[in-house]
């Protein structure tokens, strides 16, 4: 829900939270709660679908490998040559002072840049182009730059499930960690997709059940939204009722936009609903797609580990309930020592899903 009055904003905001905790999000001691719902909340969740040819970059929940010493790249090399060099069973560094040019797929155990790697337009000849890894890591002064624009091309980040662990960072991260040997605000992760002008807009008719158009506050061509993409809308019902809805879009009109199905919505889209008096509060609608998507394999359920180390793993904890954690993927820019320094990381028009390690502080 949207409101342009920013202290209705604000209040709708601490309703969502106390609705929600009542109604579905799960607080870290009801385990056994969430358990219960797990696999619910995992058909409920979408994920982009990667390209067939991706298919060696799926893992199902592998255990711990044996790894050997690190596969360094250390003259400036493309990914067809990274490719061979970094295919045993080490993780691939990009040393300080080389830049890896990703000119075609990379499947590897695990990533650390040290110092560049660069895909963008020019380096994807391939309408579609990824990067297979248990972590996706910049350290030290390394600088990662993602910037794939064009229209024609998608590129995924794909962190796989195969058990190889960061020992700062833990499983499955896309980021970095700043630390005594890294220049200020270095090292550098920077992700960019499609630019979309608006990424939303709000509803401008009421949508009721059966109808299969809706009109928007702007025009969606003006947006930058295409036909094809996955779009959302969210309920305007009291207190985060309801559920939020996604069609894909069929044809764009203006402010008209044509959905592939017949809005089902369980709870109409109104326009003028009342908040605590307040008159304008109306459904968002989103453009859920990006042509930039980090993803992975689906999200595992590992027992917690008595020996583990609370700020990295899923340590066991006996002061909660707690005998699981989910793990997903995670993105964080990290600091080692001194918190006031810090790398930078900046994700823009990129789509990031399967995300997220409940139980593991901090992801
Ligand atoms: C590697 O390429 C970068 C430009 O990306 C260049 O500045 C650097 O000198 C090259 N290094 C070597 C060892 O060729
Ligand atoms: C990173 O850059 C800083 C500042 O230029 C330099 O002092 C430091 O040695 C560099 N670190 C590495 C690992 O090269
Ligand atoms: C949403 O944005 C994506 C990626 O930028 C674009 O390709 C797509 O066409 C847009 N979707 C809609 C419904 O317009
Ligand atoms: C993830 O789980 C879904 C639903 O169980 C399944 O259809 C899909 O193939 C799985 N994806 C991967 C990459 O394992």
């Amino acid at each position: 829900m949207a409101t342009v009055h920013h202290a209705c904003r604000f209040l709708l905001g601490c309703w969502i939270f106390y609705a929600r905790l009542a109604e579905g999000a799960f607080r870290r001691e009801d385990e056994s709660d969430y358990l219960a719902d797990y696999d619910a909340i995992l058909a409920a969740s979408y994920a982009t679908s990667m390209p067939s040819a991706a298919t060696s970059c799926v893992h199902a929940g592998q255990a711990p490998q044996e790894l050997g010493e690190a596969c360094v790249l250390s003259v400036n090399t493309t990914a067809t040559s990274a490719q061979e060099l970094c295919s045993g069973q080490c993780v691939c560094v990009v040393d300080e002072g080389v830049t890896l040019t990703m000119d075609q797929s990379l499947d590897v155990v695990a990533l650390v840049v040290k110092g560049k790697l660069l895909w963008d337009d020019v380096s994807q000849t391939a309408a579609e182009q990824w990067l297979c890894a248990a972590y996706v890591t910049v350290e030290n002064n390394g600088t990662m730059r993602v910037d794939v624009r064009s229209e024609e091309k998608r590129a995924y980040i794909y962190l796989k499930d195969n058990g190889v662990r960061h020992e700062a960072l833990g499983h499955r991260a896309l980021g970095g960690i700043h630390s005594s040997r890294s220049a200020p605000g270095l090292p550098l992760l920077e992700i960019a997709g499609r630019t979309l002008r608006r990424t939303w807009s709000l509803l401008a008719a009421t949508v009721t059940s059966g109808v299969s158009s809706i009109r928007l506050m702007h025009d969606a061509a003006d947006m930058g939204w295409r036909v094809g993409d996955r779009i959302a809308i969210a309920p305007t019902q009291m207190q985060s009722k309801g559920e939020a809805q996604w069609f894909y879009c069929m044809g764009i009109n203006k402010n008209e936009i044509e959905l592939a199905a017949d809005a089902g919505l369980s709870i109409a889209g109104i326009t003028d609903q009342k908040f605590l008096g307040e008159a304008h509060t109306r459904a968002e609608v989103i453009n859920l797609s990006r042509n930039v998507v980090v993803t992975g394999d689906n999200f595992t359920l590992v027992a917690c580990d008595p020996a583990g180390s609370s700020a990295v793993d899923c340590a066991c904890d006996t002061n909660i309930n707690k005998a699981h954690c989910t793990r997903g993927l995670h993105v964080i820019m990290a600091s080692e020592g001194e918190h006031s320094i810090s790398g930078t990381m900046r994700i823009r028009h990129t789509r990031v899903e399967k995300c997220g390690q409940r139980g593991t502080v901090g992801r």
